[in-house]
């Protein structure tokens, strides 16, 4: 059966301000294949989902659908022409409840202007059950989780029937089962001809669902493969234009015996209404303990509690005396910081530069003791933005500019830049390329190794052993069990983290 190709790009070339982002890219998508694409932080994946969607104009080259050219201005023209988007920084409306974020701009209307919002309903339950989520209608969007608004997103991207559906980093804050469900999607849109363009910086998952996969490096399409002619290995050193050393940095010495390791931080009995059920733990000084459970087990709730961002009963102890947290102005003031989950919605402050994100909390705080070191702070947060391999043109660049992973390093970036004595990582390599990942572990084995205690709560197995000294299972809002890393097999951590 000879395939037939519904969109090619010819020598696609784009420019920002000090940024080649998009060189020449000649890109092929067959009808009904998953075409994934890959690349590190800022290769420029979402810049060119972007000129697809008419969301950027290029600055040269050619996009053509069914091998007619086009020349898309606005989304909606790409949206006429059957292509639909999930975007990586979701455009979802917070104030517009579900069912307005789904027809938004292509709402239902009867005799040529009257909202049909009962038929509108009825679609978007029809298309929120396919994908198997049960959301209330109403609700606004803003109260919804970060894996909630993914899955309106997508339900979005399917209410316009496209023919060639694009996602870019559509499982980063699923489940495992929302995760399953969602390539049975994947599977189906395939079987019904439907082109799948897939962006993920998880290569498990690419190797999983792809039929093809194409790697870009520095805004150039370095090759499109078959995914049964490549390995993960293959696919890195694609990426990277070199072989990765090891993913997984050296674990360091666990030192938790010797005399340092008192007891900095004590939790008893913390319960948060519904949610969190009487936890009660220890972190020792210069600690890694690991918080791992599914998403929506709890970890982000255990967090934000510990934060003064969520309320909770129980106690609090910290270095033998008893604190009350109530606001994250107190949790700042006994030394604990928090990298959240939600790094857009509650980190990042887009419209300022990456000077003033990476540097904002430690300005505060210089600020307040009435000296500032803009010098000094600058220094540092240039150390980290090397360190991290932020990629940006400068310390000025507005934020909003960088790409979704180079954000996401920026916010931990702030966290080691302002060394609290306790830090709170919440999914921290979510979204992040496997390189900057590496970078991000030996980080976090420096700041233990300096003495300061970390929590790490993530979903991903693999990160909590190879990074954690100890892991408390988490599961439907209780700790169900605590193991040594060096103890617990894989098979019993998920056992025990899926509800045994
Ligand atoms: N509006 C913009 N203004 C200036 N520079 C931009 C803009 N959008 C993107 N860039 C730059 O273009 C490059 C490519 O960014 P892009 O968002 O396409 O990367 P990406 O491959 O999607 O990365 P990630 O994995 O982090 O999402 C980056 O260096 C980014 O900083
Ligand atoms: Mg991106």
């Amino acid at each position: 059966m000879k395939k037939t190709v519904i969109l090619e790009t010819k020598e696609l070339t784009k420019s920002f301000p000090g940024v080649r982002a998009l060189k020449a890219v000649n890109l092929v998508i067959m009808e009904g294949e998953v075409h994934c694409i890959v690349g590190m932080n800022g290769a420029g994946k979402s810049t060119l989902i972007k000129l697809l969607m008419g969301a950027l104009m290029p600055d040269s080259g050619e996009i053509l659908v069914e091998g007619e050219s086009v020349h898309f201005s606005t989304p909606a023209q790409a949206q006429a022409k059957g292509i639909a988007c999930v975007y990586q920084e979701l455009d979802l409306i917070p104030d517009l409840d579900v069912v307005e974020n789904v027809f938004l701009n292509h709402e239902k209307v009867d005799k040529g202007f009257l909202l049909n919002r009962r038929a509108m309903e009825q679609a978007t339950l029809s298309l929120l059950s396919s994908i198997g989520v049960s959301i209330p209608l109403n609700i606004q969007v803003r109260h919804l989780t970060v894996s909630e608004r993914q899955l309106v997103a997508l339900a979005r991207a399917l209410s316009f029937k496209p023919r060639i559906l694009i996602m870019d980093e559509p499982t980063s804050a699923l489940s495992r089962i929302e995760q399953e469900r969602l390539f049975n999607i994947v599977r189906q849109l395939r079987n019904d001809k439907i082109s799948v363009i897939y962006i993920s910086h998880r290569l498990e998952e690419i190797l999983d669902i792809g039929d093809r996969v194409t790697v870009l490096r520095d805004g150039q399409l370095v090759g499109t493969k078959d995914v049964n002619d490549v390995t993960k290995e293959h696919i890195i050193e694609m990426m990277l234009g070199r072989k990765l050393e090891n993913e997984f940095p050296e674990r360091r010495e666990v030192v938790l015996s010797n005399i340092n390791a008192e007891t900095v931080l004590s939790v008893r009995h913390l319960s948060i209404a519904k949610k969190v059920h009487d936890i009660s733990f220890d972190l020792k000084h210069g600690e890694i303990l690991g918080f791992f459970g599914m998403v929506g087990a709890g970890k982000t709730e255990i967090l934000k509690a510990l934060v003064g961002a969520i309320q909770s009963k129980g106690q609090i102890v910290i270095e033998g005396k008893k604190v009350q947290i109530k606001s994250p102005i107190d949790a700042l003031r006994h030394g604990i910081g928090l990298i959240p989950e939600d790094r857009k919605g509650e980190g990042i402050l887009s419209e300022l530069s990456v000077m003033e994100n990476v540097g904002i909390v430690a300005y505060h705080r210089a600020r307040r003791m009435f000296l500032i070191h803009f010098q000094y702070v600058e220094k540092l947060v240039q150390k980290y933005v090397s360190s991290l391999d932020i990629k940006t043109p400068s310390l000025r660049q507005l934020m909003r500019n960088l790409s979704g992973g180079n954000q996401q390093k920026a916010i931990v970036a702030r966290w080691l830049v302002e060394r609290k004595h306790i830090l709170l990582l919440d999914e921290p390599t979510r979204g992040i390329d496997v390189n900057s990942k590496t970078d991000i572990y030996r980080l976090i084995f420096q700041l233990a190794a300096e003495g300061i205690s970390i929590i790490v709560a993530s979903s991903e197995l693999e990160e909590i052993t190879r990074i954690c000294d100890r892991i408390l299972i988490i599961y439907d809002g209780h700790i169900v069990k605590e193991v040594n890393v060096d103890e617990a097999s894989d098979a019993e951590i998920l056992f025990e983290a899926t509800g045994g």
